[in-house]
């Protein structure tokens, strides 16, 4: 028996899918941390998890559409494991477990848990309760601070990048979207709590963490001292050698923040900043709470601070009401404003959302010409972008082995991928790289001498 005392517990299998923005991402790792203590070990064969999590997202009708779809694959998965004598426990999580709790049960049979995002903390619980084939199976309610103080302090990184989560949910109510109802009113974490964590992850061999938030400009600690206040605070810890934070409302852009992007050295120069339309009568509809014009002069200002930086946006086409006029406006700031990254969509009819209800919703045809013609523009800048780094030194963080032996890959202070030749010894450092060819989403360099 004493031999049995010492080898390993069983191992269980975990596998999750991730669907929709980087807070997802993020999540999905502190559902792996949650669950290590219990056994539970990353797998990449859904069909052999004795857990299969769906983090799912719900901002467009595609993305929920797809995990309908991707249940029906995992209820085949769940009866031939059931076959073999097994058995495999399904549990949706994220923004569609939020919205549609109750209908994702009754839709689908093989589902056994469904969890919101401030309910993470629970999952041990929830899981050992459906063993128990007894209790709650639907877990959605607001809590992001039980959360935040229930959860592991000890993270487990895996690379020389982290996500960190400094601020949750968003009061701002969009007209078109559902993060407001999906992840809750805004909720800031203590300065405190974050600094604490971002010096565990560097001790652990982190060197540029992304600050995280729905709408992550909006961040308030305790001492008012806001976003910016975080970010001089991070900046200060030893080894840690880059900042980032997504995503940025253009109406919270304040002042000090705008200051920061010159005065501190870690806070990387690339900067999302959603616009979603040029012209005032959409943003208006919208409820985006900035015009064309702030939206100019928040970029005039941030390119005064710091004149290095380039800025990335997200897009909507086909909002009820958007004539043609409206849709060359905003072509004609895209022009003007010359992003180096975006993202476009389709306006999509989300149930609940005021938008949904408006008059002058757009002909699918429209919106597809239209997103067509915003890609092939904004396509163009991120090319140009690119092209404009070859024969630049950028410093780069290298962060993985390339495909080819002796190449290693790392990214550019403006997120690029650069691929170069060099050891694995160069991960977690930053070195300059001469840029020598560029494509559409990465860059090939060469190493210059020092490295830090
Ligand atoms: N908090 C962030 C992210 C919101 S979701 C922000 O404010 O930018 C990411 C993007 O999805 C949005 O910026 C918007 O461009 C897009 N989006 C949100 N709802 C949408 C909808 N109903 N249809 C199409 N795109 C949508
Ligand atoms: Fe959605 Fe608007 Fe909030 Fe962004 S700011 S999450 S688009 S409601
Ligand atoms: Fe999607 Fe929820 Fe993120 S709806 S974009 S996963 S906040």
């Amino acid at each position: 028996m004493a031999s049995l005392a010492m080898t390993e517990p069983p191992g269980k299998r975990l596998f999750i899918r991730t669907y929709g923005c980087q807070m997802n991402v993020h999540d999905s790792e502190r559902m792996a941390d949650v669950l290590r203590p219990l056994g539970y070990r990353m797998t990449d064969a859904p069909e052999t998890a004795d857990l299969v999590v769906l983090n799912t997202c719900h901002i467009r009708e595609k993305a929920t559409e797809k995990v309908y779809s991707e249940l029906g694959r995992v209820k085949e998965m769940k009866l031939a494991r059931a076959q073999e004598g097994g058995r495999m426990v399904v549990a949706v999580a994220g923004c569609v477990a939020q919205a549609e709790g109750a209908e994702i049960m009754r839709r689908q049979s093989a589902v056994d848990l469904v969890i919101g995002p401030q309910s993470y903390h629970r999952l041990p619980e929830l899981i050992a309760k459906v063993h128990r084939a007894r209790g709650e199976r639907l877990a959605t309610d607001f809590e992001a601070e039980a959360k935040f103080d229930s959860l592991p302090a000890e993270r487990n990184p895996t690379g020389v990048t982290a996500f960190l989560t400094v601020q949750e949910g968003c009061d701002r109510f969009c007209t078109f979207c559902v993060v407001p109802y999906t992840r809750g009113a805004e909720f800031s974490r203590p300065s405190t709590a974050i600094e604490a964590e971002a010096r565990s992850l560097t001790a652990r061999g982190v060197r540029e963490v992304t600050l995280l938030g729905q709408n992550v400009n909006a961040y308030r600690d305790e001492d008012e001292t806001g976003l910016a206040g975080l970010v001089r605070r991070l900046a200060r810890i030893p080894g840690l050698a880059r900042i980032r934070y997504t995503t940025s409302h253009p109406a919270d852009m304040g002042e000090d923040l705008i200051a920061a992007h010159g005065e501190v050295e870690a806070l990387m120069p690339y900067l999302h900043l959603p616009v979603q339309s040029g012209s005032d009568r959409i943003l208006k509809a919208m409820n985006r709470a900035h015009t064309v014009e702030s939206y100019r002069r928040t970029a005039e200002k941030i390119r005064a601070a710091r004149p290095d930086i380039a800025l990335s946006s997200d897009f909507i086409v086909g909002f009820p009401g958007e004539s043609e006029a409206d849709f060359e406006a905003t072509l004609d700031l895209v022009r003007e404003v010359d992003f180096a990254g975006a993202f476009s969509f389709k306006y999509s009819r989300r149930p609940g959302t005021p938008a949904a209800a408006m008059a002058g919703q757009v002909d699918e045809a429209v919106k597809t010409e239209r997103l067509a013609r915003l890609q092939s523009l904004l396509e163009a800048q991120q090319r140009g972008f690119n092209a404009a780094q070859v024969g630049r030194a950028l410093p780069v963080l290298f962060e993985r082995p390339g495909r080819h032996p002796g190449q290693v890959i790392g990214r550019s202070p403006y997120l690029q991928a650069v691929h170069c030749e060099g050891g694995e010894g160069l991960i977690g450092k930053i070195a300059p790289v001469g840029i020598v060819d560029a494509a559409h989403n990465s860059l090939t360099g060469r190493l210059m001498l020092e490295t830090a």
